[in-house]
């Protein structure tokens, strides 16, 4: 096997995230530096709680969450609880986690961890303001990552918060500009991508068929958070965004897309937020993005269900 790739994952979990963490915590391909939560679904006290207790679940304590972020670099933070409920993963059944995170803030994580490092990858599942932060304070870490892979944006597929807006981006649109234009390579999960990963009553069964403990936590999660979307979307799964991220760092040949420009919307407040993506290339803008707008979905979910089934 070829060596680990070291990642940081940037993290509101959410029952999404906590998915993609699990899924990222059982997969012996990724050597997680660690995990830096911030202020998105629920708040960073929260965000931070729900992480300790996926690596606890995922038998991980070793790897390290840091506190980052608890408000947007400019605006005020929104939530989510609404989707999530009121712990940001209601639906999981577990107890508070005994441990605790590091001492130190994870914008200070990340930039010692970059300056430190030849290279180190960034999977991005909530608002961008960790990120943002860290590049505004050491925009020398630029040179240091690899790739960043996030879930945000849509285009054809439009917002979930605004009719323009998905979240990750609308709680932080100046965080996300800034990334969006820092010239790091950028792989963009947008909800034109997530929207075609929807969960069911049978993916759902088969997490459960794991007879592991993480198997029921994730479909305990899943049958809370796909209410939302199914009533919303009236649809008969709702999209599981975050494990995404993960699943291309693990198998990109299940995904499809195009590199585009894409540029944050940071002036209207109709449109603030929204990710102009470039799609047909009806603009002269260079392309900074690898824009995902196509995956294997059933190759998707059997790679989560076999991954997650490798933990406790
Ligand atoms: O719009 C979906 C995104 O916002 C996901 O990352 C979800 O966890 C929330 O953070
Ligand atoms: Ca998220």
């Amino acid at each position: 096997m070829a060596e680990p790739r070291s990642v940081i994952i940037d993290t509101d979990p959410g029952q999404d995230d906590a998915v993609a963490l699990l899924v990222a915590l059982a997969s012996e391909e990724l050597d997680i530096l660690g995990i830096t939560t911030v202020a998105g679904n629920v708040p960073l006290e929260l965000t931070t709680r729900n992480a300790l207790m996926m690596t606890e679940l995922a038998g991980r304590p070793d790897v390290p969450v840091y506190a980052g972020c608890d408000s947007p670099t400019v605006r005020p933070l929104i939530t989510a609880e609404y989707v999530h409920g009121k712990t940001g993963i209601d639906g999981a059944g577990l107890p508070a986690p005994s441990g605790s995170p590091r001492a130190g803030h994870a914008v200070d994580f990340l930039i010692e961890t970059f300056m430190n490092r030849e290279v180190t990858t960034i999977c991005a599942l909530g608002p961008l303001t960790n990120i943002a932060t860290a590049l505004d304070r050491q925009p020398g870490i630029v040179e240091r990552i690899d790739q960043l892979i996030l879930m945000g944006g849509g285009f054809f597929e439009g917002g979930n918060v605004t009719p323009a807006a998905e979240f990750n981006i609308y709680v932080d649109p100046e965080a996300a500009a800034a990334v969006f234009t820092s010239g790091i390579p950028l792989v963009m999960m947008p909800l034109d991508v997530t929207h075609q990963a929807l969960t069911s009553d049978e993916r759902i069964e088969a997490f459960k068929a794991s007879g592991n403990e993480s198997g029921r936590v994730v479909a305990g999660m899943l049958e809370f958070f796909e209410h939302y979307d199914m009533e919303r979307y009236a649809t008969d799964g709702a999209p599981l965004h975050d494990p995404c991220v993960i699943a291309y760092l693990l198998e990109p040949d299940l995904f499809g897309g195009r590199a585009c420009s894409v540029v944050i919307e940071t002036t209207s407040e109709l449109t603030m937020g929204m990710t102009v993506v470039d799609w047909w290339g009806a603009t002269n803008r260079p392309p900074n993005c690898l824009v995902i707008n196509e995956v294997d979905d059933d190759g998707y979910f059997s790679l989560l269900v076999h991954r997650i089934a490798l933990l406790p």
